[in-house]
């Protein structure tokens, strides 16, 4: 794979911008259609389902720590993060960034699945990560007395299954049975202990003639069905009278149009009904260089049993009536965290497992320095968000009165090309810089610690705030070419806002899986011993 980085001719300029108010409305109304995506940020892999009133969501995170986000809908449109499945990646010690030979990029947590079991008022989150299956629950949640409310997430490790269920689903029978369906062309169903510790038997029911994979089980009007994807154009529906087969095939969808141009096909998704009786599919479109962005349609069921997407002008639409009516509501995705809160809310994930002695909440995150290198891929405890799309800014006010000689503490815009606004703290100057063309080779080793492409002022003496602002446009252009642009900011007061360096281009490429982020790191060169304090950060659509 070739990484190339465009768009660095962009204009050396130095614009004032002021800052937007926080707080606007960004969730969906209320009226009578909603818009894909239903929510514009990366969520791949995605498992659906319901409990109650309450619509849960899993995602893949891969080497962000904690991985497998749980986030909640009261109407399958807008969505709230309010937990992790997987609090730390203990599968291998690489997944803590010891060394620039010793990661996990692109390892962890891929497409794995979430299901609530009313029975013992349990989710269970089940995932293969490099060639074992792990369980995770959460019991006594409450949801089922609750109409899906859950009072107290509790996420461990239950079990290691030492076997692959490559991209699993899990499905709960009426009679609480266990099955996971998985695998890769040759789709396996395996039924398991129902402890879900152990594996009671598995066999092959469906050969695939190309390459099929993402299962979703489910059991719907007394019929058992697998829907998979053929990557990345069409989603497949199995459909058998029994968990083990034999299973029929249909497509559900090929290629169809929409409902976002420059994305790819919406496909590896699931299915999920809705208290009076109406299904959905939500698929995934690859929408680099944002990641992969989840889009609904509802699906209607033939009297043969089969599914059949709701098209609009034979393509996928891009609005549908809204699938609830219902007053009850979620936060919107952006705005400011101030972290008030007593643990990070879960829209954080750490780049890897942070190292838990070096950070805290204390009026904000404290992140001292935790790695000495001159390498961002290399060190610890660089905390991600997600970007929403399409266009947003993430301000990072950042206390960076306690940067020692040598640290280095910026804002990012992470993945496996990126570029950064820092300080660059040398004896007692604190020096503003904007970093570009960090990458990682296709094998994910580092390629460039990255060249600094401008030098700002030097902060003044005693200076303690500096707010540090990230401006992305994610709008898909995966099949489209087009190189979005992200530009870099500082303010000394929060208001005036100062551009730094010239655009930078993003890859659209796919191979890294996980889309671009906002990024706040703290690092030394010379010695351990420094820290900063991110005051606040704030989302805002552009
Ligand atoms: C969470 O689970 C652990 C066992 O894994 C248990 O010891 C602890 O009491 C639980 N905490 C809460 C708040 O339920
Ligand atoms: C932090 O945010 C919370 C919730 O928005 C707000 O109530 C609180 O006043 C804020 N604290 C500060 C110090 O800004
Ligand atoms: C980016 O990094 C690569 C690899 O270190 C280097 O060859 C290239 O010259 C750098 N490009 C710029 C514009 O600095």
């Amino acid at each position: 794979m070739h990484i190339s980085i465009s768009g660095l001719l962009g204009a050396w300029l130095a614009l004032t911008a002021v800052a937007k108010p926080v707080g606007e409305p960004e969730l969906q109304s209320r009226a009578t259609d909603f818009t894909n995506p239903i929510l514009w940020q990366d969520h791949p892999d995605l498992d659906v389902s319901r409990v109650g009133d309450v619509f849960y969501y899993s995602s893949s995170t891969f080497a962000f720590s904690p991985g497998a986000p749980v986030l909640k809908s009261y109407d399958l449109v807008n969505w709230t993060p309010v937990s992790h499945s997987v609090p730390r990646l203990d599968f291998a010690s690489k997944y803590n960034l010891n060394s620039a030979t010793d990661r996990a990029y692109v390892k962890g947590i891929w497409a794995s699945s979430l299901q609530y079991r009313k029975s013992d008022d349990t989710f269970y989150w089940i995932g293969c990560i490099e060639g074992k299956t792990y369980v995770y629950s959460s019991p006594n949640s409450g949801a089922g007395a609750n109409n899906g409310e859950v009072n107290n997430w509790n996420w461990s490790l239950r079990a290691t299954i030492n076997k692959c269920y490559y991209d699993c689903g899990l499905f709960f029978d009426d009679d609480n049975t266990v099955y996971v369906a998985y695998g890769n062309t040759d789709i396996q169903v395996a039924q398991l202990s129902n402890d879900v510790k152990s594996e009671v038997r598995s066999q092959s029911v469906y050969k695939g003639s190309v390459t099929i994979e993402g299962s979703r089980m489910y059991k719907v009007n007394g019929n058992y069905y697998i829907f998979v994807t053929r990557p990345a154009n069409e989603e497949w529906v199995l459909k058998s009278k029994s968990p083990f087969g034999p299973y029929e095939q249909k497509v559900l969808v090929a290629s169809i149009s929409g409902p976002i141009s420059n994305a790819g096909y919406a496909h590896q998704g699931g299915i999920v009904g809705t208290k009076d009786n109406k299904w959905y599919y939500i698929g995934f479109l690859d929408a680099y260089p944002g990641g992969r962005i989840p889009v609904s349609a509802p699906i209607t069921w033939g009297s043969d049993g089969w599914p059949s997407l709701v098209k609009v002008n034979n393509g996928w639409g891009l609005t549908y009536p809204m699938p609830v009516s219902t007053s009850k509501t979620v936060p919107a995705p952006v705005g400011t965290d101030n972290f008030s809160s007593s643990a990070l809310s879960h829209e954080w994930e750490w780049n890897h497992n942070p190292d838990t002695t070096k950070w805290k909440l204390t009026n904000g995150v404290q992140l001292q320095t935790a790695t000495i290198t001159n390498d961002l891929f290399t060190a610890r405890n660089t905390l991600t968000h997600r970007i929403i799309g399409p266009k947003s800014h993430g301000t990072f006010r950042i206390d960076v009165s306690k940067m020692q000689d040598g640290d280095r503490a910026g804002a990012a815009l992470f993945r496996d090309v990126a570029a950064y606004i820092g300080i660059y703290k040398e004896g007692s100057s604190s020096r503003l810089v904007m970093v570009n063309n960090l990458s990682l080779n296709s094998d994910w080793s580092t390629k460039s610690t990255g060249t600094i492409a401008a030098t700002g002022p030097t902060l003044a003496s005693g200076a303690t705030d500096v707010w540090l602002r990230v401006q992305a446009d994610i709008t898909p252009a995966f099949s489209g070419g087009a190189t979005r642009q992200t530009t870099f900011w500082y303010s000394t007061d929060g208001n005036n806002f100062q551009q730094l360096g010239p655009a930078f281009g993003m890859t659209n490429t796919w191979q890294f899986f996980t889309g671009y982020r906002f990024a706040v790191f703290n690092h030394a060169t010379k010695a351990l011993g420094g820290q900063i304090t991110v005051k606040s950060f704030t989302m805002q659509k552009y």
